[in-house]
């Protein structure tokens, strides 16, 4: 009889977005009336710029010729856009990467799942709690943890702790940790961390032959000059880092999928027998053999990212989720609840009232008002006590839920 993966067993049933999905439709099964609006997962409304559009119909033309058709394109992405990324994306904040160090993905979901293989199984791993759930339940399939204790803690694992308490900024470990994730700006607390903050990570990473794993899915959201949009920008980071990027929440590519992740070639770790080797060869031949690239009419679509027109739109759009937000933390705030984040990130995480359960909240939302969110817990132990609202639907739902919060819901 095969064996499963007994580490699977230890995660909860389902993930956290499951779960919810689950939920509003058991209930919509209940209430077929009910006009719910989705402020749950963090998928973006908008449609793709349209200079993004237009790029993907020329390449979808090209595949109808035979001088111009692509088959199997490279595994670390085409030339034209690591390129772009290296010119548009880096360079102009003075960081200088190789294009051997750039590689194009289906989406960052799957790069921050998948990184940890290269990774040997008896590395400590850290990461901030709450935080996006994926980082966890990897590294608990891959056997780098325990039993889920009553505690919602995964032993083995090393939690980092940020609430309101301590402002979001998590503390360095008091044990030695080997892979620290950090996400930045922070999904769920759409809170970010300054230099100063990333600069003690970077220092601790090299002083402990730690690596970093920076999830920047949300890099275009920073609107606070004090925030790196990249940790490269942090002096050292390039020798102990991978950066994680994403067209998803930059350009609408959330169901298109185009990604990034950057590898320098200076960021090394160990065998047990203490020889050094380069991540970037092992993320290299990881690549080569899982994966066989993003689509060719995909990556000209994120190349037209960065145009003129193309920069023009995503700006626009970026802004657009701003605004909505703005409206969502201000009309919290309004009716007294305690709000974060919406200021760097489009995510709004509130404390609830009374200090209620984060599923109880959601429950409540969901009957009294209709409105579907993302309890804190889902996001790790230290989210009890707290909520998600996404700023990514369209502005009429956003402002009619936030209209229904202020009159309809019982606090
Ligand atoms: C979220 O809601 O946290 C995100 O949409 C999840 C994701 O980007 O995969």
């Amino acid at each position: 009889m095969a064996l499963i993966n007994e580490n699977y067993l230890k995660l909860p049933g389902s993930y956290l977005f499951t779960e919810i999905a689950r939920r509003v439709t058991a209930y919509k099964e209940q209430n077929k009336t009910a006009n719910i609006i989705r402020l749950g997962i963090g998928d973006v409304t908008r449609p793709l710029p349209a200079a993004v559009i237009e790029a993907m119909h020329k390449a979808v033309d090209e595949m109808a010729q035979a001088e111009t058709f692509r088959g199997y394109g490279p595994e670390q992405g085409y030339e034209f856009l690591i390129k772009a990324i290296i010119e548009k994306d880096y360079a102009p904040r003075g960081i200088i990467l190789n294009e051997d160090e750039v590689f194009i993905s289906d989406g960052s979901k799957s790069d921050v799942g998948n990184i940890q293989e290269i990774f040997g199984c008896d590395n400590t791993v850290a990461i901030t709690d709450p935080v996006y759930p994926v980082y966890l339940d990897t590294n608990v399939m891959a056997g780098r943890s325990g039993e889920l204790g009553a505690d919602g803690k995964f032993p083995g694992i090393v939690y980092l702790p940020c609430t309101a308490e301590n402002d979001f900024k998590p503390a360095l470990p008091e044990t030695k940790v080997d892979l620290i994730y950090l996400c930045c700006p922070n999904n769920p607390t759409g809170t970010a961390l300054p230099k100063a903050e990333l600069k003690k990570w970077v220092d601790y990473a090299k002083k402990n032959g730690s690596v970093i794993l920076f999830d920047a899915a949300y890099e275009a959201y920073i609107r606070e000059p004090e925030i790196p949009h990249s940790i490269y920008e942090v002096e050292g980071a390039k020798d102990v880092a991978i950066e994680f990027r994403s067209f998803s929440k930059l350009a609408g590519f959330t169901g298109t999928r185009c990604a990034y992740t950057v590898v320098p070639k200076s960021v090394m770790a160990i065998t047990k027998g203490g020889k050094s080797y380069p991540l970037n060869q092992l993320w290299n031949r990881r690549q080569n053999t899982k994966f066989n690239g993003a689509p060719y009419i995909i990556q000209r679509g994120a190349e037209a990212v960065y145009s003129a027109a193309g920069k023009e739109q995503v700006n626009a759009l970026v802004e657009y989720y701003m605004t909505n937000a703005k409206i969502i933390r201000e009309g919290l705030a309004s009716i007294g609840l305690e709000v974060y984040g919406g200021v760097n990130a489009p995510y709004i995480w509130l404390k609830t009232p009374n200090n209620m359960d984060s599923w109880a909240f959601f429950d409540k939302l969901l009957t009294e008002v209709n409105i579907v969110g993302t309890p804190g817990t889902g996001f790790g132990p230290s989210g009890a006590g707290y909520f998600r609202l996404t700023a990514f639907g369209n502005r009429e739902n956003t402002e009619e839920a936030i209209t229904r919060i202020k009159t309809k819901l019982s606090l």
